[in-house]
């Protein structure tokens, strides 16, 4: 797209937010345009309290369709929009309500945690929701000792690891960080000998065993910035390092792959959050039977992480 095209849809998008009242919520994995037109940038949690905390009448969901799922479970009376309608998350597709239901008959008494990336079904099945900045605070509260962690394996075992309960996992998993294999961090490593390895716990447990550091993408744009050191191996979806780029030009970061492209979350554009905008379409609605039974584990989860 030529230059003057993309200043022509960002005027268009600057117009149709203040006549519809919206607000341009981001996700760290965004394109870097749709992250710089953005009002908020952040991680799942970060987002899903300010989806939940807007004044705004109308909600532009950049990131994954469970993103916009749950903005939608926790604020009814917006509309919120999906710029992308088939903005998916393989991983959030790994487990569906009906498997879950067989799972929970099987082990009575034990209480599920779900990742936020599930789908609203899903989550009305779950005690608690969890993202990866909050899962260790989200499964520390829970006084129960048994726990089916639900859909990401790794993310679960990086939670246990930490934790003094008995979890059982899903088999499920994020083909973006799934990809990433501990040889790829030893070479990273090998070419980058002073720097820090900062990798996300939806990687496999092999990945995160030789991190210097692992957290949620904010977790690690904090990491980045307050750290002494001045270049980092980043173990997470492609799309953070424009945000770490503009909080520390003065550092160096090296993607530990050159294969962490998560291609759902490329595909917002800024000419389908001028058209979402425009037409107020594609909106993510959730059955109000639906709403009501999963809004309680997203409650759960926000008043833990207060
Ligand atoms: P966080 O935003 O919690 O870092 O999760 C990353 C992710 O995979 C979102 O889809
Ligand atoms: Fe889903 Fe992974 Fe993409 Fe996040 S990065 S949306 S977990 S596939």
């Amino acid at each position: 797209m030529d230059n003057r095209h993309q200043q022509q849809l960002i005027a268009e998008i600057k117009e149709l937010r203040k006549e519809k009242n919206a607000i341009i919520l981001a996700h760290y994995y965004q394109p870097n345009e749709v992250q710089d037109i953005a009002d908020f940038v952040g991680d799942s949690l970060q987002l899903a309290q300010k989806a939940a905390a807007t004044e705004a009448d109308v909600i532009v969901f950049c990131g994954v369709h469970f993103m916009a799922e749950s903005a939608a479970i926790l604020s009814p009376d917006k509309i919120v929009l999906l710029p992308d309608i088939n903005a998916g998350c393989p991983m959030a597709d790994m487990v569906d309500a009906e498997e879950l239901r067989e799972e929970k008959a099987k082990h009575p008494g034990t209480k599920v945690v779900c990742y936020v990336n599930s789908s609203a079904e899903v989550k009305a099945e779950s005690d608690i929701c969890c993202t990866s900045s909050n899962a260790q605070k989200v499964v520390d509260s829970l006084l129960n000792e048994d726990i089916l962690f639900v859909p990401d394996e790794n993310l679960g075992k990086f939670v246990a690891a930490k934790a003094n309960k008995k979890i059982k996992y899903w088999p499920g998993f994020c083909p973006t960080h799934h990809r990433l294999g501990k040889e790829d961090v030893l070479k990273a490593r090998a070419e980058n000998p002073e720097a820090k390895v900062l990798v996300h716990p939806e990687c496999r447990e092999e990945v995160w065993k030789e991190a210097d550091y692992v957290g949620s993408t904010a977790g690690i744009i904090k990491y980045a910035e307050s750290s002494p050191a001045k270049e980092f191996i980043i173990g997470t979806e492609c799309g953070i390092l424009h945000e770490l780029q503009k909080r520390c030009p003065d550092k160096k970061f090296y993607m530990a792959s050159d294969d962490m492209r998560c291609p759902n979350m490329k595909k917002t554009s800024l000419q389908k959050v001028r058209d979402a905008l425009r037409n107020l379409s594609p909106q993510i609605t959730v059955p109000e039977e639906i709403r009501l039974k999963a809004i309680g584990a997203l409650e759960r989860m926000l008043t833990v992480s207060k």
